[in-house]
């Protein structure tokens, strides 16, 4: 069976996507889905997660340290069959590098995918302190759930 590839983007690729990435990673297969994150900005390449992100999924119990910040390109369009952003920003500046109608029907806001959660955009915690990057760690992990449980089923 082909393997299902899924990318998370946030602006920085630092704080948010690399959660959202290592979370979802966690509850699926690795020989059924392949998941990657970047930035739609170019602040952060090559750098490791932001160390409250880190610190936060190491609570628990998921390690995202070995990844680096890489941009969002056209090409991820071609690599990748979800492309979920994390707040409506995201999704604009997505959709704007998108060259076909079918580029476009592979981009979602993440948090649509779980009816039940009111937030529309997963907020940017970078100017945070640690509760926001707990809140932004439950968050995801709740819709990350649900994505997960609707992709297994
Ligand atoms: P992220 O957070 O988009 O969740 O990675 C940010 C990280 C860095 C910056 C903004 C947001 N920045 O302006 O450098």
């Amino acid at each position: 069976m082909a393997i299902t590839r899924i990318l998370m983007v946030c602006l920085g690729n630092i704080c948010r996507s690399p959660l959202a990435h290592g979370i979802l990673e966690s509850k699926l297969p690795d020989d059924l889905f392949y998941v990657d994150s970047a930035g739609t900005s170019n602040y952060h390449i090559g750098q490791q997660p932001d160390r409250r992100s880190i610190a936060v999924a190491r609570l628990h119990g998921i390690d995202i340290s070995h990844q680096a910040g890489r941009q969002f390109s056209k090409n991820d369009f071609d690599a990748f069959d979800i492309i979920y952003a994390m707040d409506q920003d995201n999704y604009n500046d997505i959709v704007r590098l998108a060259r076909t109608e079918d580029d476009i029907a592979k981009v979602r806001k993440i948090l649509d995918a779980d009816t039940n959660i009111s937030s529309k955009n997963v907020p940017d915690p970078y100017y945070g302190d640690m509760s926001d990057f707990e809140h932004v760690f439950a968050l995801l992990d709740t819709v990350c759930q649900e994505i997960a449980d609707q992709l297994n089923s």
